[in-house]
């Protein structure tokens, strides 16, 4: 805590101190805790100027670039690691020695399968139900099999419960896999990595031997990564909020499932794939270009823009440059890929992109990579939802595990009617 101080002069009251705390990088913050004694509240729909909380996990710098784990730089964790010790380094907080890395790696991998009941829920759903209703119903339901880790008080308890999500996560999205399809539920196989084993869980048959394919194996390594966290973005604060109230961390997750479907969140990537089929050749990209700037037009353009980023977004480049590896390891002409590169050079240079900072985003080029991959797209989500499921799991326990966390309440600004006589 630092000792400057805001000061809030409101006519007709005493000035109101509020303090300044000090972030370690980036912009610090007015603690505005004590302003409703002014009879005030602060108004700020959508969270654009409000720091719900304070948080170790990840930096955003929106105007630079800049997107840190625990201090580590997204572009060297896509490049040099592996996504298992991403998620120990969001839980733990550091790089893990080689002894910790194995014991995570053996503890993931012995909690993969699930218990054999969870697969009776998939009966009820219909085979052509969208997946994402499925994992929020899913992971939901794991609250009824695990009572002996839902104490959330308890860190013992929550450090159970994070095992058993980032090990199940992969069980149950290719799950809901098979089931759209109508092929057997495949067994995690313990001799793989966490990439391998859901690409296995995927695409294996009971019928004959399958090898993961090391390219895919290693972009989808890549894409968990490249997702696995993003600071208090809507379906992190949705799991935080939920959290609040002491729900268990199964409901949580399974409130941030439902968060993460939404179009301009975690379902732009099946958007933004859809969308440029909608496009269907470059000679319509201006076309589109249009109705995305026209405001009575509810078109965006799917896989630009972010809430933070007002530059490139670092996973956006990333994820270019495997999305151009993967077709040309694979020998892959995707007429997609070409509509997606035109647009991006286009929207570059264009007036509108440029004073509205809209640049590429993580969702952007991913839809195409799975494509490429051979994963349909409505799978697409789940997969964000796999690999976020670290990052919600992080938050979670930081937020039980600070002393100033309290049960989320926010107030409103209040424009209905006055008292009235009902008779
Ligand atoms: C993710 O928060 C996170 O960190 C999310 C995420 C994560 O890892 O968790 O990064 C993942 O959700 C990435 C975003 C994926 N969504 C999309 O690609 C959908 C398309 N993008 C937009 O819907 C939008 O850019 C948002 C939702 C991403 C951000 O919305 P904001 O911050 O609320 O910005 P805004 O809607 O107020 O837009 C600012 C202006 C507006 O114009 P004005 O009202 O100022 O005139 O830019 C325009 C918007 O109309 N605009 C777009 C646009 N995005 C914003 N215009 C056309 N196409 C777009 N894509």
């Amino acid at each position: 805590m630092s000792n400057e101080k805001a000061v809030l002069h409101i006519k007709g009251k005493e000035k109101i101190e509020l303090p300044i705390i000090n972030s370690t990088v980036g912009p610090g913050v007015i603690d505005i805790r004590k302003l409703r004694e002014s009879g005030y509240f602060t108004f700020d729909p959508g969270f654009l100027s409000t720091a719900s909380c304070e948080s170790k996990i990840t930096y955003i710098d929106g105007n630079k670039g800049i997107l840190l784990h625990r201090g580590y730089p997204i572009e060297q964790l896509a490049t040099f690691a592996d996504y298992l010790e991403v998620c120990y380094i969001l839980l733990y907080g550091q790089k893990p020695s080689k002894k910790e890395y194995e014991k995570f790696k053996s503890t993931v991998t012995h909690h993969t399968m699930v218990h054999e009941q969870i697969a009776n829920f998939f009966q009820g759903f219909r085979r052509d139900a969208h997946p994402m209703a499925v994992m929020c119903g899913v992971v939901g339901a794991l609250a009824a099999f695990y009572h002996d880790s839902l104490d959330v008080n308890n860190d013992i308890h929550r450090e159970i419960a994070a095992y058993r999500l980032l090990s199940k996560m992969p069980t149950l999205a290719a799950m809901c896999y098979k089931y759209s399809i109508g092929q057997p539920f495949i067994y995690p196989r313990n001799d793989l990595n966490y990439a391998e084993n859901f690409l296995y869980m995927m695409f294996a048959t009971r019928c004959e031997d399958y090898k993961v394919n090391p390219v895919f194996a290693n972009v989808i390594n890549k894409i968990f990564i490249l997702h696995a966290d993003h600071e208090q973005n809507a379906s992190t604060s949705t799991v935080r909020l939920a959290g609040s109230s002491g729900a268990n961390p199964f409901a949580c997750i399974s409130a941030g499932i439902a968060s993460l479907w939404g179009p301009a969140h975690g379902g732009a990537n099946e958007a933004c794939l859809n969308m440029l089929e909608q496009i269907g050749t470059i000679h319509n990209i201006e076309k589109f270009l249009e109705k995305a700037k026209n405001k009575n037009d509810s078109f965006r353009l799917i896989g630009f823009g972010h809430r933070i980023y007002k530059n490139y977004d670092p996973r956006a480049s990333v994820m270019r440059k495997a999305c151009h590896d993967v077709l040309r390891e694979l020998n892959i002409q995707d007429p997609l890929l070409d509509i997606a590169i035109e647009l991006e050079r286009i929207a570059l240079t264009d007036e509108y992109f440029i004073q509205k900072k809209l640049y590429p985003n993580v969702d952007f080029y991913s839809g195409i990579i799975l494509k490429a991959i051979g994963i349909p797209r409505y799978m697409f989500t789940v997969i964000f939802a796999v690999s976020r499921t670290i990052g919600w799991i992080a938050h979670w326990n930081e937020m039980h595990s600070d002393s100033k966390n309290r049960i989320g309440r926010p107030r409103q600004l209040y424009s209905g009617e006055k008292i009235r006589k009902f008779d």
